[in-house]
């Protein structure tokens, strides 16, 4: 610990995962409760693909993304998280990886699928970070690779959930919408505008998006509960 600098230090206790460290928490009980209402509604439908995106930046995708994926691994699904956000890719940063190989490394065909994911400290849980950033992200992620990575990762994994980048900002999320089975998208309360929710929307359901649920990050209840967590 001692030879971090401060600023390193600051990013990995922001980004301290409550359903990790704190299961029994009020917030943790709520990512549960998100995960039962996905899973109910898709009593008919195979969900094994999700995104997660939101309308602009700063929502809570990456947090969400990140809890989720933990609580589908403790409910013991193989459950792999994938970085696909090509733009301001944050998971290594959650999951203390290095970020030199990635998911853009597997598309590119650098490396293979097998040698890009890495085992987490949380059981079932394996992650893919994003790997270097190229400056075509929507085009890797539109690509016939990207079609063949799924098709690997969903004989591996029960779950597969990306982290995207905003819809309203780039194309990359309606992309992968349109490949995945259901899109979850984050909603802050008090910062998302209402028609910036409703045009993300639109946008998704125009890629034929399946939106199996949003999800109303609120910011300052959580920090409080997170000062909760902290101050234990
Ligand atoms: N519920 C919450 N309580 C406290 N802090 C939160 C909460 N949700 C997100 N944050 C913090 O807000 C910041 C932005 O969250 P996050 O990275 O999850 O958003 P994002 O939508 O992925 O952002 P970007 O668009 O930049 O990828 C992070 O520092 C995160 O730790
Ligand atoms: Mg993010």
């Amino acid at each position: 610990m001692g030879i971090r600098n401060n600023k390193q230090k600051k990013m990995e206790t922001q980004r301290k995962l409550v359903t990790q460290h704190d299961p029994k928490s009020p917030i943790s009980e709520q990512y549960r409760t998100i995960r039962t209402n996905i899973q109910f509604s898709s009593i008919d439908e195979e969900l094994q693909t999700l995104i997660v995106t939101s309308a602009g930046p700063g929502e809570g995708k990456s947090t969400t993304t990140a809890n989720m994926a933990v609580v589908f691994a403790q409910q013991g699904k193989k459950v792999l998280l994938v970085d696909g956000d090509l733009r301001k890719p944050t998971v290594h940063y959650t999951f203390s990886f290095t970020n030199t190989f990635g998911l853009t490394s597997v598309l590119s065909k650098q490396i293979s699928f097998q040698e890009a994911v890495k085992t987490s400290q949380i059981e079932n849980l394996d992650i893919l970070p994003s790997g270097p950033l190229p400056p075509n992200p929507a085009e890797l992620l539109s690509s016939r690779s990207m079609m063949e990575l799924l098709r690997i990762a969903k004989e591996q994994y029960d779950i597969i959930i990306f982290d995207t980048p905003p819809v309203l900002v780039v194309t990359d999320a309606q992309v992968m919408s349109n490949m995945c089975d259901g899109v979850i998208l984050v909603v802050s309360s008090g910062r998302t505008e209402k028609d910036a929710a409703v045009k993300a929307k639109e946008l998704l359901t125009a890629a034929k998006a399946k939106i199996v649920g949003v999800v109303l990050n609120n910011k300052e209840e959580s920090k409080t509960a997170s000062y909760y967590y902290y101050g234990k």
